[in-house]
């Protein structure tokens, strides 16, 4: 294959096996057409860009039924309210401001601005999720961000002050009309800036869920650096993020326009003490997610055996790999909890084990949860004290034995 970035010839350096569309949720009169696609990891020791081989068609996964509202999660509102306030306290100059977010998803972000009277544009492919963004008072464009349609923005609005992404930059396959879409629509002070699931947390923990059909790409400041550097622009600050399990929040500038802060050489120090720009780095991660799999086996089976219930928690599109790729079914998870309403009633993508509402986990709770909504432990734990106090067990897939 060759490089996404820059056509650099690569190969895999492992396979995860047949995957379906992670977020595709399903009923059973759909099983007989399910899409499979082989989800296979690379790195790129030129550009140095983790990135997957296959992905399929945007269409099957972001569509009309697309079932990822980030509304649904308190501490992600929090979060994003946070983040904006960090965008209008640290990157807009002047009072004629425009803000625009690829990927706005259901507004949870600019609303923050709407509500500020900041001008603002959402750019969200999925019409159903803009139609509730439209809904909070965030104007949206329903469209795929690209080259043109950077370009046809800035014409119909004029230049932004800043472009921002949250979890969307990663699954954006051409890179080079990202760019280029940046550099049509910024102001000459304008800032890119985007947050990601890290490389440099997913190596360290394993956590290689973050690894679906969505993510094109497992970005890292070194990676980032190289991607953009040939359309002009530069790293001007690095900012890391608990979200999702371990986050990197990058901004970019043009190059010479804004000052370059201290975080910038210091997380590229760090990334290449972990080795993140290394081949062998890799072959250490695929013997990890081996390591990962036979772990999580083992204690499911040996519940099993034990006739312990064992119900999932969280049926985050990330499970999906984790689940196809360990071969996990109905018969080791009883039932998946989840607390949005789209995906309740239906079947996990490829494992096909049944998603009931957060109910059926409250009512009748098992003797162990899997958590597969690990990246948010901390608000979940809050909330199942009840469960852990009475000796309910939890297991996750990143823990180490
Ligand atoms: P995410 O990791 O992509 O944000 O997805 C989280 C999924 O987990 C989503 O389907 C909602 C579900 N979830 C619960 O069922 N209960 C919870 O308490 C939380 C935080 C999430
Ligand atoms: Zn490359």
């Amino acid at each position: 294959m060759k490089c996404r970035v820059c056509s650099h010839e690569i190969s895999p350096f492992m396979s995860y096996g047949h995957m379906p569309i992670a977020n595709g949720f399903l009923m059973p009169e759909q099983f007989k057409d399910e899409y499979f696609f082989e989800l296979k990891p690379a790195f790129c020791p030129e550009c140095l860009t983790f990135q997957i081989e296959e992905q399929p068609a945007p269409e099957m996964m972001f569509h009309e039924n697309y079932a990822f509202f980030s509304r649904t999660s308190a501490h992600m509102q929090r979060h994003f309210k946070g983040y904006a306030e960090w965008v209008m306290v640290n990157h807009l100059r002047g009072d004629d401001a425009f803000v625009v977010e690829l990927g706005s998803n259901d507004g949870i972000m600019l609303e923050n601005f709407a509500k500020k009277g900041i001008r603002h544009l959402g750019v969200e492919p999925s019409a159903n999720v803009a139609e509730v963004a439209r809904q909070h008072g965030v104007n949206t464009l329903v469209r795929f961000f690209g080259a043109e349609v950077g370009a046809d923005i800035a014409k119909e609005y004029g230049p932004a002050s800043a472009l921002m992404a949250a979890n969307v930059m990663c699954h954006i396959p051409d890179m080079h009309g990202i760019a280029k879409g940046a550099d049509a629509l910024l102001s000459p002070d304008g800032v890119l800036i985007f947050e990601d699931p890290y490389l440099g947390a997913m190596i360290e923990k394993t956590s290689y869920d973050q690894i679906y059909d969505e993510h094109v790409y497992i970005f890292s400041a070194l990676s980032v650096a190289n991607m953009f550097s040939p359309y002009g622009f530069e790293l001007i600050d690095l900012l890391k993020q608990e979200t999702h399990g371990g986050s990197m929040r990058y901004v970019l500038a043009r190059k010479g326009a804004r000052m370059v802060a201290p975080s910038v050489a210091a997380i590229l120090a760090e990334e290449k003490a972990a080795g993140l720009h290394l081949p062998e780095t890799y072959e250490k991660f695929r013997q990890a997610c081996e390591a990962s799999k036979a772990r999580i086996v083992r204690l499911l089976t040996e519940e099993k055996k034990a006739g312990r219930r064992v119900v999932g928690y969280g049926a985050t599109s990330k499970s999906t790999t984790i689940l196809n790729y360990c071969n996990i079914g109905p018969d080791l998870i009883e039932f998946i909890s989840d607390t949005t309403p789209i995906k309740q009633g239906k079947f996990t993508p490829g494992m096909h084990i049944p998603v009931k509402p957060y109910t059926a986990f409250a009512e009748n709770p098992p003797q162990t949860a899997l958590l597969f909504a690990w990246n948010h432990k901390a608000e979940i734990m809050e909330k199942e004290k009840a469960f852990t106090t009475a000796g309910g067990k939890w297991l996750t897939h990143i823990e180490k034995d």
